[in-house]
């Protein structure tokens, strides 16, 4: 963790659950955990139920993808301003599964990145290399190239987070050392603060692969990781609170 900064533990529910048990997981949730912000990112059709359910809560509500348009013709989309409408505070982009599945480049993150902010939700701006790019040595390349092309001006200040997640962890019980991910979450605090100057030295960056209760204490512990974008275990609400009560104090 870095001092001075409010962890933050985010649950990517992906595509999963029906309406009735997102709205009875995030019931489970809604006492939240001292000292830890959390915020859940339910499917985005799922967004308004959740939210309204979680109203008083200490639990904040995202969504998971957003178009780079204000409106207009595109079928099956959604707006950032909608998701604001129906009660996100956050949006997940550039999500690797985004990235591979939808060919999203970094051009496209950044639009999307700058529909977010100017709607007033807070991005959650993912980037992870390959295993091939991190076996032939180019992890750090590829995620300093992946922050600069994807972050626009205006994310600093307005609190945009940063979740580093190597795209071989997703999902598949495997996590880098404890000292690769510190390699990377020091990378990207320098190019963030060589960027956007001192203030970065603020934003969160999250790390995603494969959190457990298990491993969060270890990953916790490296400086410059400030909470963790998790996939499978957000689904496990027992799973989700112990990895944010393995945030030190
Ligand atoms: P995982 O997913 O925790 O299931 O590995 C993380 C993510 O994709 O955000």
């Amino acid at each position: 963790m870095t001092p001075g900064i409010r962890p933050l533990i985010a649950g990517n529910w992906k595509m999963h659950g029906s309406l009735r048990e997102a709205v009875r997981l995030a019931e489970a949730l809604r006492g939240g955990v001292p000292g830890v912000d959390l915020l859940i990112c339910p499917p985005n059709v799922h967004v308004h139920s959740v939210a309204v359910a979680m109203l008083g809560s200490r639990v904040a509500v995202g969504a998971q993808d957003c178009h780079a348009a204000l409106q207009g013709a595109h079928t099956g989309d959604v707006s950032a301003a909608m998701l604001r409408d129906a009660g996100a505070t956050h949006v997940i982009l550039g999500h690797s599964e985004r990235r591979a599945n939808h060919a999203e480049d970094d051009t496209t993150v950044c639009g999307k990145t700058e529909a977010a902010l100017a709607a007033g939700l807070i991005p959650i701006v993912c980037v992870g290399e390959t295993e091939a790019e991190r076996l032939a040595g180019h992890a750090e390349s590829v995620v300093t190239r992946q922050l600069e092309g994807s972050i626009p001006y205006g994310f600093v200040t307005a609190g945009g987070i940063v979740a580093y997640e190597p795209v071989w962890a997703i999902g598949t019980g495997r996590t880098p050392t404890e000292e690769e991910v510190a390699a990377i979450h020091d990378t990207m605090r320098e190019a963030l603060v060589d960027r956007f100057g001192p203030a970065a030295r603020t934003t969160r960056l999250l790390y995603g692969g494969s959190v457990k209760p298990a491993n969060a204490a270890g990953i916790f512990a490296l400086p410059d990781v400030d909470g963790a974008l998790v996939g499978g275990a957000s689904l496990v609400a027992a799973d989700f609170l112990a990895i944010a009560r393995a945030m030190p104090e």
